[in-house]
């Protein structure tokens, strides 16, 4: 597969089928997204690959928490709606109204949320405490390149704010040292084509809304 292919097949799963992923493939991917630019050749970032028995764990007490209607304590705190750009509001706002279409409620999409959307590995990328701003520009660009390595191999995937919104679950089995920064998670599997919520789509706005073009 090509790189322009992956690109364009690239779609976010949200149920992936009880099948492992090999920890060559995992290593592979990782290794993929490394070759991506970062500032100055930082390389800020630190990947944490969870999968197995420890991943299974971490899936139980996040469910517990869930059901127990926990609050999200992420380490890099999402932004309150009211805050983001007039655009990017809209954007939002029309994703959900069409997941609602698609699903009929939210209810398949936040089942499959409690349940960690059954992802047989998670990538928690991490950056030191203190990080330069545009070390989350690199950070995003070694997700996406592991994203693309995994797409090539016929690996789907998930980044997801999701797999962090309890920090001191993953801390509990993983161990990340005290001077990282949990950031996101990147759920990597095998898409399960018969889930409803796999069904979802996420449309983007025409080439000339985002793009000027001066010769
Ligand atoms: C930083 C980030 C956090 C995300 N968090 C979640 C999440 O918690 N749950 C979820 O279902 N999707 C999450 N997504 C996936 C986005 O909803 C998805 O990328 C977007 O709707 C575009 O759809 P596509 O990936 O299928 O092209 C996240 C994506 C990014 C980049």
């Amino acid at each position: 597969m090509e790189a322009y292919q992956a690109l364009e097949r690239r779609r976010s799963t949200r149920w992936f089928l009880d099948r492992p992923v090999a920890i060559e493939d995992l290593k592979k991917i990782a290794e993929l997204g490394l070759r991506s630019p970062s500032w100055v050749n930082s390389q800020p970032y630190h990947a944490h690959i969870v999968t197995g028995s420890t991943l299974a764990k971490i899936k139980e007490e996040f469910l517990a928490a869930s059901q127990a209607g926990k609050a999200s304590q992420p380490e890099l705190a999402a932004t309150p709606r009211k805050d983001w750009s007039q655009d990017a509001q809209e954007h939002m706002a029309h994703w959900q109204a069409g997941v609602k279409t698609t699903l009929g409620d939210m209810e398949p999409l936040q089942e499959a949320a409690i349940h960690l959307y059954n992802a047989p590995a998670v990538v928690y990328l991490t950056l030191p405490k203190g990080y330069s701003p545009w070390s989350l520009y690199d950070l995003g660009g070694f997700g996406m390149g592991m994203i693309i390595a995994a797409t090539e191999r016929g690996i789907a995937s998930l980044p997801a704010y999701r797999f962090v919104v309890y920090p001191d679950i993953i801390r509990k089995y993983v161990t990340i040292p005290e001077d990282e920064v949990l950031i996101l998670g990147i759920g990597l599997g095998y898409r399960d084509p018969s889930a409803v919520v796999n069904r979802i789509t996420a449309p983007r706005k025409p080439l000339t809304e985002l793009l000027d073009y001066k010769e």
